[in-house]
């Protein structure tokens, strides 16, 4: 069985990372969504309020599995007997970082390999930030994150 991770803060979840759970599970048997803990960021929606999100906004989607995990990517890896990462690249700024965190997570565990898919150019200006952002001063997320959960977004951001 193919069985791929696919990590992120997910905070929240938008149609840019929908984008690449539908077309990895053309790919792959399983797409594991783990949520993970960015240190260099502070989380908006607590780690349950992300799951939710995301369960909500993948219902439709079979072949996957949602998970969240406290730790280094590699370990949920060695956890789960996975070595592939999933991962979306929207521009050459994704391009760089990724790239870096390829070779960490190859130094901390030589055998996991990153398959990375091109976002579809239309959801490639998305991030969490800036669906957060707009929300927060009224503006439209029409389109940026999943209709299935825009108004459980909205309602956390007090902008309804
Ligand atoms: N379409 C639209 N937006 C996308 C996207 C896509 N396909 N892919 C990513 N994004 C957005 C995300 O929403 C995020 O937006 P934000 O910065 O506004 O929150 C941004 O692009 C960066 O995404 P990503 O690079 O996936 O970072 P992340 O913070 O979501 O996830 C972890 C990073 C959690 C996977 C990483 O920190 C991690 O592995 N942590 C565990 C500890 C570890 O092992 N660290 C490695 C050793 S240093």
């Amino acid at each position: 069985m193919k069985i791929a991770v696919y990590p992120g803060s997910f905070d929240p979840i938008t149609n840019g990372h929908l984008d690449i759970i539908k077309r990895g599970t053309k790919i792959f048997d399983k797409v594991i969504v783990a949520i993970l803990v960015n240190v260099d960021k502070k989380g908006l929606f607590s780690v349950e309020e992300r799951k939710e999100l995301i369960l909500k906004a993948t219902k439709d989607i079979e072949g996957i599995e949602v998970i969240d995990f406290d730790g280094l990517l590699v370990d949920l890896l060695k956890e789960k007997e996975i070595n592939v990462i999933l991962k979306g690249l929207r521009n050459s700024t994704d391009f760089e970082y990724e790239n870096t965190m390829d070779k960490i997570n190859k130094k901390l565990n030589k055998d996991v390999e990153t398959i990375f898919m091109i976002s579809e150019s239309e959801k490639s200006y998305i991030s969490s930030s800036a669906v957060k952002q707009i929300c927060r001063f009224g503006g439209e997320i029409d389109g940026m994150v999943p209709d299935s959960i825009k108004d459980d977004i909205e309602k956390k951001m007090r902008c309804k």
